[in-house]
């Protein structure tokens, strides 16, 4: 399985439903257009049978990080750092949930990020969890910021040691 960049003219992303209306528009209507602008990448897992149908999908750039609500340790470690990788939209769609879907995406995310990482070094990366799913990232090792339970992050030596030399 890999994915491939979300393509307008290829994915039917007027059948992704992913339950969530606010995932299911950013994917009709913003993703490509902020692809186009460099704001946002989206990558999406096609269906082998049927490669026009997204499995699912997630959206990747960056975002500041606020200091004040990170661990101490981690405030002081990375005190002159202003930014972080964000997964910023991580969705599958329904017809293919609790198949295992989910944590592949997240996990093809973290190591697309940690790769970029590589290039252009930051130490965190920061997840926005829609509409309860924190326990799904935590399952994952991220950890909740001190003034948002729905923004999580996790730190880049944490998923290099847990995925492991890039090839
Ligand atoms: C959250 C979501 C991405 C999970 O996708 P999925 O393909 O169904 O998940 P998986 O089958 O890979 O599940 C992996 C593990 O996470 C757990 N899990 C799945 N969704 C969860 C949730 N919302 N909260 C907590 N744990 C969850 C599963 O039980 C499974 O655990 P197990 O291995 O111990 O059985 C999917 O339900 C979804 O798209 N939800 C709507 C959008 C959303 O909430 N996105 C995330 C925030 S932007």
């Amino acid at each position: 399985m890999m994915t491939v960049q979300l393509d307008k003219s290829k994915h039917d992303r007027h059948r992704f439903d992913c339950g969530i209306d606010a995932l299911n528009n950013y994917l009709k209507l913003m993703a490509c257009q902020q692809a186009k602008k460099d704001n946002t990448r989206t990558f999406v897992l096609e269906d082998e049978s049927c490669t026009e149908h997204i499995i699912g999908y997630y959206t990747l750039t960056m975002s500041p990080i606020d200091l004040a609500t990170l661990p101490a340790r981690l405030q002081k470690k990375h005190h002159n750092v202003s930014s972080g990788g964000l997964i910023a939209r991580l969705a599958v769609d329904q017809r293919y949930k609790n198949k295992g879907y989910g944590e592949w995406l997240l996990i093809d995310a973290l190591r697309k990020l940690l790769m970029a990482s590589e290039t252009v070094a930051f130490p965190l990366i920061i997840v926005d969890a829609k509409d309860g799913a924190e326990l799904f990232y935590q399952k994952y090792g991220f950890t909740a910021f001190q003034d948002a339970h729905s923004k999580l992050f996790i730190t880049i030596a944490d998923v290099r040691a847990s995925i492991g030399p890039l090839v």
